[in-house]
């Protein structure tokens, strides 16, 4: 993969979301939510591929991984109208479907191909499998953050947002009640693990899972970028502010700064 092959791939992404665009005005926001955060997961993901040091050749491979990361989201919402992967299909593995019938990856090496598919296909699971040949590994750990990154950022922006304006696939369909939380959530939170989003019930959940993914960055420098970007705190401060709550927060924040 050298820097044209890349520039190529920018201006395939940009003429193929194109007719994604022509639906109803909900789905026209849905639509360029996907088409921002894959832009932006990009420049996230220079910024990661800087902080660790990446060689460029790496750091090329990893801005296409993020480039085409969710692109599997433009034919998920079109033909579900949902984000929701299980209401409608795993969109990674949609991803690696428009990559095969675009013959997005047919001037890269055998390895290359297989590496990007690879980093593409895991970048949205749980947890990651404890064995993982690496090279890929290293890619799945950066797409996962340089994601993650952006994710959060897409969220403070919708809190920002009078309820009625937000982009309905953004919240999932999930209820949002001031004071609800669920305990489950909470309990994850406050033990330092990812809060599963099969068991968040309110948009509250939702946040507390968004708080949990601070044990699930794999580098300093995602960490120092999160810090900087402070969307933790913000997130936060939406949250009930009852004392359990709070010292599963407080907890997250402390090994954020650790
Ligand atoms: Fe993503």
């Amino acid at each position: 993969m050298n820097p044209a092959q890349r520039d190529e791939l920018f201006a395939w992404f940009d003429q193929y979301v194109e007719p994604f665009r022509d639906t109803d005005p909900e789905g026209r926001i849905n639509i360029q939510l996907k088409i921002d955060h894959t832009k932006k997961v990009c420049t996230a993901m220079e910024q990661l591929c800087e902080g660790e040091r990446l060689s460029p050749s790496e750091a090329t491979l990893a801005v296409v991984v993020a480039l085409l990361h969710d692109v599997g989201r433009f034919p998920q919402y079109r033909r579900w109208r949902t984000f929701r992967d299980s209401d409608s299909d795993n969109h990674a593995r949609l991803a690696i479907e428009v990559i095969r019938e675009e013959r997005l990856l047919e001037g890269c090496s055998t390895e290359e191909r297989l590496l990007i598919e690879e980093a593409i296909r895991f970048h949205n699971l749980l947890e990651l499998p404890a064995t993982m040949a690496s090279p890929t590994r290293r890619y799945i750990e950066l797409i996962r953050d340089a994601d993650k990154l952006d994710i959060w950022r897409v969220f403070v922006d919708l809190l920002k947002q009078p309820p009625e304006e937000r982009a309905s696939a953004a919240t999932l369909g999930l209820p949002d009640l001031p004071d609800a939380a669920t305990d489950a959530c909470v309990a994850a939170l406050d033990s330092g693990h990812i809060v599963r989003l099969d068991t968040a019930t309110c948009f509250n959940d939702f946040k507390l899972m968004q708080i949990s993914w601070i044990y699930d960055l794999h580098s300093a420098t995602s960490r120092r970028l999160l810090r900087e970007r402070g969307y933790i705190p913000v997130l936060a401060a939406t949250l009930p502010q009852r004392d359990g709550i709070k010292r599963a927060v407080a907890k997250a924040i402390a090994a954020l700064s650790a």
